[in-house]
């Protein structure tokens, strides 16, 4: 069964925003919730598997027996991913890294002035990039959040970033992708498969996720 497939593996999944600091009272973040994310850790786990949640600042209650890691940068994050990758065997990347942080973070509220502002930002670490390049016996799976060629994108995450699939959103689309309940995602894996899976609460998207992952595992 299933079950007893999912029984003795490990699953790896990060979920939520990251939070980069302005300052003490200001940050740079992004509309992720977490729910996908940790919809996927609570099937892995009711599918009996070893689940280890990396989440960024999000309000959501732990999925029953998953081991919870919270962090808040991407550069956290990135730490959190990097030190519980070596023995996994399914890792998902379902959050929303910020791409940019501020430079510096300014230790005193920065205080109003006339004219504009302007904050200066550099690039955080592309974590799924780093793990891609240190993977050994890992299926790597990437989401992809795009608005325009979602399939142009995703393809070229998915060879770029060297993953096992690609789990694509098109989050110009009313009920998918950030906050809600529901989404609606096409997988393309490695092999070349491409599934579509229509529009479902995200822990109905999760399940059908883990399992075509598992299944995958299993036969390659
Ligand atoms: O949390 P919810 O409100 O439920 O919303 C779900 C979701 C829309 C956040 C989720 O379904 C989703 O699409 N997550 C990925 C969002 C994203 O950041 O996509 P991206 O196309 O910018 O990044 C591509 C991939 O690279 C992602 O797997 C991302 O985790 C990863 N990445 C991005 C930047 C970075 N510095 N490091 C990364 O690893």
């Amino acid at each position: 069964s299933l079950t007893k497939q999912l029984s003795d593996k490990k699953v790896l999944i990060s979920a939520g925003p990251t939070r980069e600091q302005i300052d003490p009272v200001r940050f740079f973040t992004n509309h992720s919730s977490g729910k996908m994310g940790f919809s996927l850790a609570e099937a892995a786990a009711e599918l009996g598997a070893e689940v280890t949640l990396v989440a960024g600042p999000v309000q959501l209650a732990t999925p029953r027996g998953v081991k919870r890691i919270d962090v808040i940068t991407a550069e956290q994050m990135y730490q959190a991913m990097l030190s519980n990758y070596d023995n996994q065997d399914l890792v998902i990347m379902s959050a929303a890294v910020a791409d940019y942080r501020p430079v510096k973070t300014f230790e005193q509220k920065l205080k109003k002035q006339a004219g504009t502002l302007q904050i200066e930002f550099e690039r955080t670490t592309d974590i799924l990039l780093e793990l891609g390049q240190q993977k050994k016996q890992q299926y790597l799976v990437g989401f992809a959040a795009e608005t325009t060629d979602v399939e142009y994108y995703g393809k070229e995450k998915l060879t770029k970033k060297q993953l096992d699939a690609i789990v694509i959103n098109d989050v110009s689309q009313e009920g998918v992708g950030f906050q809600g309940d529901t989404n609606e995602v096409l997988v393309m894996t490695k092999a070349g498969k491409e599934k579509k899976l229509a529009l479902a609460s995200k822990k109905v998207i999760a399940e059908q996720l883990i399992r075509q992952f598992i299944d995958d595992i299993g036969v390659e």
